[in-house]
């Protein structure tokens, strides 16, 4: 499809009021113009999404925030000039009143300047900012594709553009910047060590406190499918003795081995950044093959598998949960195995 014409339509839409399913470098977003109060409710409403939970305003370039932050302190320059247009948001404190339909009247207001032509096309084709949550039902995997989105929204989105998948595949790292500390809220692409070189100071990470953590339900970012991630080494034991009898999905590391026991063998990339790109797409693969369970072949440990771990952390189930879980399918099969017999 004509990209130039469907950001034309998305302009267009956005101006009137509609909310628009688009591609930006990290995943889709479903956006809102951010002046228009009724739109931004109705992203609100589409995706289930709590109040409460703020958007992120997604900006062409640092100036523009003046309009919506209280200041930019010199943290914001020094990160903007290395990692913008691209996938960070910078958490700042918001000018009093301006953003209170979508900040969730935290006080702060989360800003990213995406890199994506098509997102940067449809921000300055509006001359406004544009609020845009992931364009996934709440709680779910983020979409990157449009066609992921039409499975999240479908109808209920006035647009979806088409474009190409996204580069980077998960969502940007959120720094928080209101505390003399800089804080990471959301892990990305873009990792603690390269913001703590850049601003010389130490930067922690803090991806569990309720109040400003984004995705901090503990299971977001969730296929249906219970998901579960298992230690290379009891792969074998955990399909040939822990889940025997349940059908499993593997996300693995390498090529399916000797022993396999899974009903579905899927390998991902070796490397993290395309891990991290297709990571969504995967699981969004292995929810649909019909298995009763994902298993996730640990990833490594390093300093740039660290996004990754935080979005498969969110994806698991409970340990205790997903003890039960195949308790109570096995017990169900058994069951049906019984029955039958009887007949
Ligand atoms: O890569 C991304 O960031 C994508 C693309 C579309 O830009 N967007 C995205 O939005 O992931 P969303 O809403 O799915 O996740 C943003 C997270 C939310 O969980 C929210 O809690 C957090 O950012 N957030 C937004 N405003 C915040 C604020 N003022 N303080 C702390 N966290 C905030
Ligand atoms: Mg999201």
């Amino acid at each position: 499809m004509n990209i130039d014409y469907q950001v034309r339509e998305g302009i267009n839409c956005l101006k009137n009021g509609g909310i628009v399913g688009f591609p930006t470098e990290t995943v889709f977003g479903l956006g809102a113009n951010a002046d228009d109060v009724d739109a931004v409710a109705k992203v609100y409403s589409v995706k289930s999404r709590p109040r409460g939970h703020p958007l992120i305003l997604h900006l062409a370039k640092l100036d523009e925030a003046s309009a919506w932050v209280e200041e930019i302190p010199p943290a914001a320059y020094t990160l903007a000039k290395a990692f913008w247009p691209g996938p960070l948001t910078l958490v700042l404190k918001a000018k009093s009143k301006v953003a209170n339909h979508f900040s969730g009247n935290f006080g702060t207001i989360a800003i990213r300047v995406p890199s994506h032509p098509i997102a940067r096309a449809l921000i300055i084709g509006l001359g406004r900012g544009i609020v845009a949550p992931s364009a996934n039902r709440f709680g779910r995997l983020s979409p990157t594709s449009a066609s992921d989105v039409f499975e999240e929204l479908g109808g209920k989105v006035d647009l979806i553009i088409e474009a190409e998948s996204c580069s980077i595949g998960i969502e940007s790292t959120i720094v928080d910047l209101t505390e003399d500390m800089p804080v990471i809220l959301r892990p990305g692409i873009i990792d603690q060590e390269k913001i703590s070189m850049l601003l010389g100071k130490d930067v922690v990470e803090r991806v569990s406190k309720t109040n400003k953590a984004p995705g901090s339900h503990p299971v977001h970012y969730a296929p249906n499918t219970p998901l579960t991630v298992v230690y290379r080494d009891q792969l074998e034991k955990f399909l040939h003795k822990d889940t025997n009898g349940l059908s499993v999905a593997v996300l693995g590391r390498s090529i399916r081995p000797q022993f396999s026991g899974a009903a579905v063998w899927q390998v991902a990339p070796t490397e993290s950044l395309p891990y991290a790109k297709n990571l969504y797409s995967l699981l969004r693969r292995l929810d649909k093959s019909g298995c009763e369970l994902i298993a996730v072949e640990e990833p490594p440990y390093s300093s740039e598998w660290m996004a990754v771990h935080d979005r498969l952390k969110k994806s698991c189930i409970p340990k205790m949960a997903l003890v039960e879980f195949i308790r109570n399918v096995k017990e169900k099969k058994f069951k049906n195995i019984q029955h039958g017999k009887n007949k």
